[in-house]
């Protein structure tokens, strides 16, 4: 395999992201050095996939709150907090994100028993930490997530959950290289995943770069290709985990898991433990983001849909626990009945 994509990276003059939305046809880098250019990747989907949400967001609050001038704690603290406050609201599914901006703030509001340039580099290191930590988390994940496949296995995947959507290896991707590493055969069947494709841009140029074998296939072929074809496993990756195991993802997501179950095959989402959000007590309480009709009215900025054309476009739907086999975790494997074992893995 070819070395890893590195799809964010930060130096002292700007935080570098791999501008997502432009793959597969021109790999551009953007340099983002103000507040507006980091949350303005987030929300347009520069940089996406709920931990690599979380960690362009960490990336982007220990910069910028390393450009703040102050001594005084409260001040700093303030203005962190406004930073906090603006990266969080850039999308509401992704769990990661108030997840890695918690961790960040705690140190941020630390007491002023240090100063705060001392703060400013702690936030660095928490940043690189929330970083170096996901990449080990999902090769553990892979670990326990590669046993589940046979050695020769037909893997469906949904939107793009590799080192893109990660800080490196992937979830649901990162369970494939880690059985491919394991010298298993492993074919993808890639649902291209409308509206915005990041099966299709993504997840195929994610494979080609390693040499694993796939083919892509439109959403709406996905029943066919398990009734007429094989699929040994769908594995998805999740943008938030209720404590109760129903688990938001990528829109059509729902349908993969109600088709797998209507063709006797196991359906798994493989989510980092920062996923699963232990306050949010059933997939009804999740918010769902909500996007702009142009992503359904047009295709790469080609309008399909005449115009007048009403559209809904909900980013994610809910897996209901029920309809999943596991939870492919960094503890293990989860399984049911969630919502006892998903507080067991926390303990
Ligand atoms: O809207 P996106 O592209 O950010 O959606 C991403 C997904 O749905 C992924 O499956 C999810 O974040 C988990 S990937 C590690």
């Amino acid at each position: 395999m070819r070395a890893p994509i590195e799809a964010i990276a930060w130096n002292d003059e700007y935080v570098r992201i791999l501008d997502q939305t432009r793959l597969p046809a021109e790999e551009v880098y953007l340099e983002c050095r103000t507040l507006e250019d980091i949350a303005g990747a987030i929300k347009r989907l520069s940089v996406r996939g709920a931990p690599a949400i979380g960690i362009a967001a960490a990336m982007g609050f220990a910069f910028l709150a390393g450009r703040i001038s102050t001594a005084n704690h409260e001040e700093f603290a303030a203005q962190a907090a406004s930073i906090s406050s603006h990266l969080l609201a850039t999308r509401p599914t992704a769990v990661n994100l108030r997840w890695a901006l918690d961790r960040m703030s705690r140190i941020a509001g630390q007491a002023d028993s240090i100063t705060v340039p001392e703060l400013q580099e702690l936030l660095k290191q928490e940043a690189q930490r929330i970083h170096a930590e996901d990449i080990e988390i999902n090769r553990t994940m892979g670990r326990h997530g590669q046993a589940l496949l046979p050695d020769d296995a037909v893997v469906m995947t949904v939107c793009n959950t590799g080192s893109l959507a990660t800080g490196g290896h992937g979830t649901a991707l990162g369970v494939v290289r880690s059985a491919v590493e394991n010298c298993k055969q492993v074919f993808v069947a890639a649902c291209e995943t409308r509206p915005l494709l990041q099966g299709a841009r993504l997840t195929a140029w994610e494979l080609l770069h390693d040499g694993i074998p796939f083919e892509l296939i439109t959403d709406s072929m996905a029943a066919v290709y398990m009734k007429n074809r094989r699929v040994d496993a769908v594995i998805a990756g999740a943008d938030r985990v209720a404590a109760n195991g129903d688990a938001a993802n990528k829109i059509g997501t729902y349908s993969l898991a109600v088709l797998a179950r209507a063709h006797s095959i196991p359906f798994y989402i493989a989510a980092p433990l920062s996923t699963i959000d232990m306050t949010t007590a059933s997939g009804k309480d999740i918010p769902i983001e909500e996007r702009a009709p142009e992503e359904i009215t047009t295709i790469a900025g080609r309008r399909i849909a005449p115009e007048g054309t009403g559209v809904w476009n909900p980013a994610f739907d809910v897996v209901p626990a029920g309809l999943i086999n596991g939870l492919i975790t960094e503890k293990g494997v989860i399984r049911a009945p969630y919502t006892e074992n998903i507080a067991a893995a926390f303990k």
